[in-house]
Parts: structure tokens; sequence; C-alpha cells
């Protein structure tokens, strides 16, 4: 699909990005923003809203889970002049349309085919980008607002953060129009990017953590032993403690962390782990010079973790507060929120453990239950990949329980399976509509929502439709 002067590529997209933006030019009005929960909904709601601050534009930011029938209807009512949709929207310009508001997306989702004439479409899809790995709705958003005023290029943190939230650098780093993102962040002193372990928590972890909750790769025998794991960090002769503080990755010596690199990679080979899981421990990692040493939000990957502690809980408010500066108040709760966040998880993937997967002839699934929220259930079936007991060989479908009439679906693959032919967004979009349910997504990772009752059929038909993609 081609749409502006018919540029296709960056120079086509940045093009789109100037004719969306030349709309908020001078604009006096003012503007409603709605975003996802997500890590990359909130800093792109933060990217958008600190622009539009500087512009002296007033607006207030909504975030929801999904743009439903309820919050397309309530849109109508509020009738606003101008709405700004960000990490979302794409896959429903047939209904947004309807609205009499200008109207901007600014997202990374699959598109419908159709063209909307009355929407001003920034998708970086639609000039031949991969909204999956090579731009997050955080880095369209930036390049708006880059379009719109020079001076913004210092959110590339943020931009960057909404990418790794939404891991776009799952081969090892992040790559496309994100690298341009980090060029320019580079250049201004607000992003180090370098090769290090990819374990979450370098900042604010204790060394023998990281090994310990190690998740991608999963690493058999240390992974959840923690026993083992100081074991195997004692046999390096690396102390673990600064007099009664555990030692962080970030305080060892350049010579300790590649001692236990090497050490892990070894391991990892000798213990059967998959050549492409075992490379994916050392990969490149992105530092975020603004923010203070040794806090979550130093590290973009531990920053999106702390973002996805907020708004998934209901506290979206706080999530953007972080994002657009505040380091009191809403830092504080953030942190809390981030405590209960990774019990969550941890007891989500024991859970799947303990449960076991149910597999059909192109798919393997496991249903939650209401067991776990609705909101984090699509990065448990993303961790779960890397269990045991899951088959890499198959795309995993997560199910939980979403409200009293209503199923969330969320399903995560893995790249080799995108290379012979699946694509989760479109599958789940067929499949949920086929049950009177929505759904959509990106090749690797989608979701959904169905109505009670319905999973059964639900489940065959995707089955048969990947069978068909595969
Ligand atoms: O145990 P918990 O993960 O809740 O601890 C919070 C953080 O406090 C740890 O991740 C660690 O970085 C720090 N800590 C420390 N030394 C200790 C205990 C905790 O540095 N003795
Ligand atoms: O304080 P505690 O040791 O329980 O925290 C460990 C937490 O680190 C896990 O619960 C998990 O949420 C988090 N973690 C993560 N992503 C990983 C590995 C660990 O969020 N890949
Ligand atoms: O909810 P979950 O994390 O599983 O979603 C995976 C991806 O699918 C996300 O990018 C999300 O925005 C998208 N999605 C969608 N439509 C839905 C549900 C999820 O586009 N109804
Ligand atoms: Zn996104």
């Amino acid at each position: 699909m081609v749409i502006g002067s018919g540029l296709m590529g960056f120079n086509g997209f940045y093009e789109q990005a100037k004719k969306c933006s030349n709309n908020l030019n001078g604009f006096n009005g003012k503007v409603q923003v709605v975003s996802h929960i997500d890590a990359d909904g909130l800093t792109s709601a933060g990217i958008i809203s600190k622009t539009l601050k500087r512009e002296g534009i007033t607006h207030d930011v909504d975030f929801v889970k999904s743009l439903d029938k309820e919050k397309i209807e309530d849109l109508a009512d509020q009738n606003p002049e101008f709405i700004i949709f960000t990490d979302l929207g794409s896959n429903l310009t047939n209904k947004l349309k309807e609205l009499n508001s200008k109207i901007i997306i600014s997202d990374h989702h699959e598109p419908l085919n159709e063209k909307e004439n009355n929407i001003l479409h920034l998708n970086p899809h639609l000039f031949g980008i991969n909204g999956a790995n090579e731009l997050s709705g955080a880095g369209t958003t930036f390049f708006l607002s880059k379009a719109l005023n020079k001076n913004n290029t210092d959110l590339a943190d943020l931009a960057i953060t909404g990418s790794i939230g939404d891991l776009q650098d799952s081969k090892g780093r992040l790559e496309g129009i994100n690298r341009k993102i980090i060029k320019i962040g580079e250049k201004n002193n607000i992003i180090e990017c370098k090769k290090d372990l990819r374990l979450f928590g370098k900042q604010t972890r204790p060394v023998y953590k990281l090994l310990e909750h190690a998740n991608d790769p999963y690493i058999p025998g240390i992974t959840g032993n923690k026993k083992e794991t100081i074991k195997f960090l004692n046999e390096l002769d690396i102390s673990l403690k600064n007099g009664e503080r555990w030692r962080r990755w970030i305080n060892l010596t350049q010579e300790e962390k590649k001692k236990i690199i090497s050490k892990l990679i070894h391991y990892c080979l000798s213990n059967n782990v998959p050549n492409e899981e075992t490379e994916r421990l050392v990969g490149e990692v992105y530092i975020l010079l603004k923010e203070e040493p040794g806090t979550e939000l130093r590290d973009a990957s531990e920053f999106s973790t702390l973002l996805n502690a907020t708004a998934r809980y209901g506290h979206s408010q706080t999530g953007l507060k972080l994002c657009l500066g505040d380091r009191n108040e809403a830092y504080k709760k953030a942190k809390k929120l981030l405590k209960q966040h990774r019990r969550n998880l941890m007891n989500g993937l024991d859970l799947v453990r303990n449960k076991g997967v149910n597999k059909l002839s192109d798919l393997q699934y496991f249903d939650l239950k209401n067991e776990v929220r609705d909101t984090i259930v699509g990065i448990i079936a993303g961790m779960s990949v890397n269990l045991d007991s899951i088959d890499r060989d198959l795309p995993v479908i997560a199910f939980a329980e979403k409200d009293e009439d209503n199923i969330k679906v969320s399903s995560r693959a893995t790249q080799k399976l995108i290379f012979k032919g699946l694509d989760l967004g479109k599958a789940l979009q067929k499949a949920s509509s086929e049950v009177n349910g929505e759904g959509g997504g990106h090749d690797i990772a989608a979701g959904a929502t169905i109505p009670k009752g319905k999973k059964e059929e639900f489940i065959n038909k995707l089955n048969k439709i990947i069978n068909h993609q595969l």
C-alpha cells in the first residue's frame, strides 16, 4: 500500500511524519491522546505529551488495554477536536474513520488494507518497514515529534525504551529504523549502546540473581536454583559481596564480567542449550545516560519492566509521570509496583510449568484462567517460550480470563517460525473475528479477545489457519 508521495522506506515514512506533524503546527485547540497500557504505549505517550507541551498545546492522555467498541463509542460521544492515537489504532482505521475528530494514528501494528482519507496515518508497515522488529510505537512517535521540532531528538531514550519493551532486540540487538534512533541518541549523549551480558537486572540486582532468574535463555540447572547459581559463581573466585552489600553486574570489573560470560557460554553449550539461544546471552544493551547509574531507569530493559509494572496494573498515570521525568513520588510508587509485578511473572511461569501445555498439530496452548491478570498473560506467554516443557517449533497460545464475558488470548512465536511463513497477527485477527471477537498484532506476537465459551472453536480455527500459513 502506498500513500503520500509514493516514496517507500524511511524517506517516505519521514515525509509522512512531516505531513502529520504539519497538522499540529500552530494548532490552538485541545488534543486527546489515547495510548496503550504497555511500556511502548507509555513511552509513546510520554514522547507525544512532552512534544505537545513544548508546543504549548493543551492535551489529556488516556490509556486503554485495547481500542474496543465501548472506547470508540466514548470517543464519539466526547467528540474531541483532535485525537492522537499512539501505539494503537492501525488495525481499526475502518472504525475510527467514523469519528468526527481530526485524527493522527502513530502506530506500528499491522494496518488494515484500505486507506482512509480523513485519517493521518503514520505506520512503518505502510512504507515497507516491519513494525514488529524495525520500529516501535514509541519510535514511530519519536519521528512524528522530531518532524515537528528537531529539538525533540532528546526524547530518543524514551523511543529506545519503547522498542526494548516490545522486545524488538530479540535477535540480540535492535535493528532497522531503530538504529537511526540509537545513532541520534549517541550523537546527543543520551544513549550508550554496547556489547554486554543481556540477562535482566544488571543495574539493580545482585549478580547471582541475574543467573537465578535467567529466562532468555533458560539455563538448565542454574535458572531457578539459587544454590547452584552461587556455587557456579564461587568457582570463579569472584566475591559476590562487598562488605554487607551484594555486588551488582555494574560493580564488577571488566575481567570478572569476562570470566562469568565465558563460563556461562561454555556451560550452556555443554548442557545442550541450542546455539542460537546461547548466542543471545551476549548482545547489545542500551544505557540511558541522563539517568542515575544503579537505578532501573538507567537501563532500557529495566526501565521498560518498571513501566510495565505500572499501567498494566491500572496505574497508567504513574507510568506516564515516570516518562515525563518524575523521579520522586511516581518513581517510588513504580518501584513498589515492580516488586509485585516480578512476583506475578514468576508465579505465572510456575503455573505454566506445573500445568503443562496442550498440543494440536500446529500450535500449543495453556489456560491460566483467572490466576493471572489478562494484562500480563502476554509477558508470561513470551517468557514461557524458553521453558523446557515448551516445543520451540510450535507457536504458544495463552488464555486468561478478561472479564465475565470475555477471554484474553496472547500468542508468541520464534523467529524460525516467522521464516516458515507464520503470521500470528493475521491468524489471530481472522480466527477471533470468526468467533465474534477481535484481535491482531505482529507476526511474532499477537493478541485477541474472544467471547467466553468460544475457546474450543477458536483454537481449532486458529490451528487450521496456522497450518495453512506454514
Ligand atoms: O532482595 P530484593 O531483590 O528485594 O533487594 C532489592 C535490592 O537491594 C537488590 O536487588 C539488591 O540490589 C539490593 N541489596 C543489596 N545488598 C543486600 C540486600 C539487597 O545490595 N544485602
Ligand atoms: O526479588 P526477586 O528475586 O523475586 O526478583 C526476581 C525477578 O526478576 C523476577 O520475579 C522477574 O520478574 C524479574 N526478571 C524479569 N525478567 C527476567 C528475569 C527476571 O523481569 N528475564
Ligand atoms: O496482549 P499481548 O501482549 O498478547 O499482545 C501482543 C501484541 O498484539 C501487542 O502488540 C498488542 O498490541 C497486539 N494486540 C492487538 N489486538 C488485540 C490484542 C493484542 O493488536 N486485540
Ligand atoms: Zn508497541
